[in-house]
């Protein structure tokens, strides 16, 4: 007999680890939800950044996230977005990617007390079921009862090097050694912090993605949830 995929899929690792893009992938493969997580941590810093709060007022910060509900609903539009993103009816799914927020996140994510904020939400989400969720922290801590854990790994260059290519081909300008360095430093912050900081669930499977293109990865963990 066919067995059923897990009901709750939990989906980390580091920055441009493409997480996010085989997440969505496998999400809707198996007509599940996909929530990425990393765009309410983007989303609260966005939101410091526009009401000139200081990134590091900690408690100014831990405010914001407690009294600013952040609505991560499934796409409006298509261009090229996962989800919506809204705060207060605004609809900011692409602000949360300027260099600005890219820059700051890590600080924000963190803090403790918006952590605590964030994850409480994220929970609620991810128990229903039939969902995808990407993040950091999403077996170790979010969601530890996860049926399926996946830790998809890369080197810091394989990543970087991933990054300059999706923004040449956007027809923008990318300097290779400034992204590698922005994800190294990224990838510092998130490991060393000391609130749900980013590793591998003990359960989790780790794939590395170094010699795997996208369609790969997505075929490994479609395997994985047969
Ligand atoms: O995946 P991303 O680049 O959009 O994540 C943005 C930031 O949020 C990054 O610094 C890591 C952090 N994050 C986190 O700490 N925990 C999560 N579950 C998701 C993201």
């Amino acid at each position: 007999m066919k067995q059923s995929p897990p009901k709750i899929i939990a989906l980390d690792g580091p920055a441009a680890s493409g997480k996010s893009t085989v997440g969505s992938r496998v999400a809707d493969a198996l007509d599940y939800l996909f929530f990425d997580t990393g765009v309410m941590y983007r989303a609260v810093t966005w939101m410091a950044l526009v009401r000139k709060i200081d990134i590091h007022d900690e408690n100014a910060v831990t405010t914001l996230t407690e009294d600013t509900p952040i609505d991560v609903r499934s796409t409006s539009q298509v261009d090229g977005r996962a989800c919506d993103v809204l705060v207060e009816n605004e609809d900011i799914t692409w602000q949360i990617r300027r260099p600005e927020v890219d820059a700051n996140v890590s600080v924000v994510s963190a803090y403790p007390g918006v952590r605590a904020a964030l994850t409480v939400q994220q929970r609620r989400i991810g128990k229903r079921g039939k969902v995808v969720m990407v993040g950091r922290d999403i077996g170790t801590v979010v969601l530890p009862e996860a049926d399926l854990k996946i830790y998809l790994d890369a080197s810091a260059e394989k990543r970087a090097r991933r990054r300059y290519d999706e923004i040449i081909a956007r027809g923008e300008k990318a300097d290779y050694a400034e992204i590698l360095q922005k994800v190294i430093q990224r990838d510092h912050i998130d490991t060393t912090r000391d609130i749900a900081p980013l590793k591998p669930a003990e359960d989790a499977i780790i794939l590395n993605s170094d010699q795997l293109n996208e369609d790969q990865v997505f075929e490994k963990i479609m395997a994985l949830c047969a």
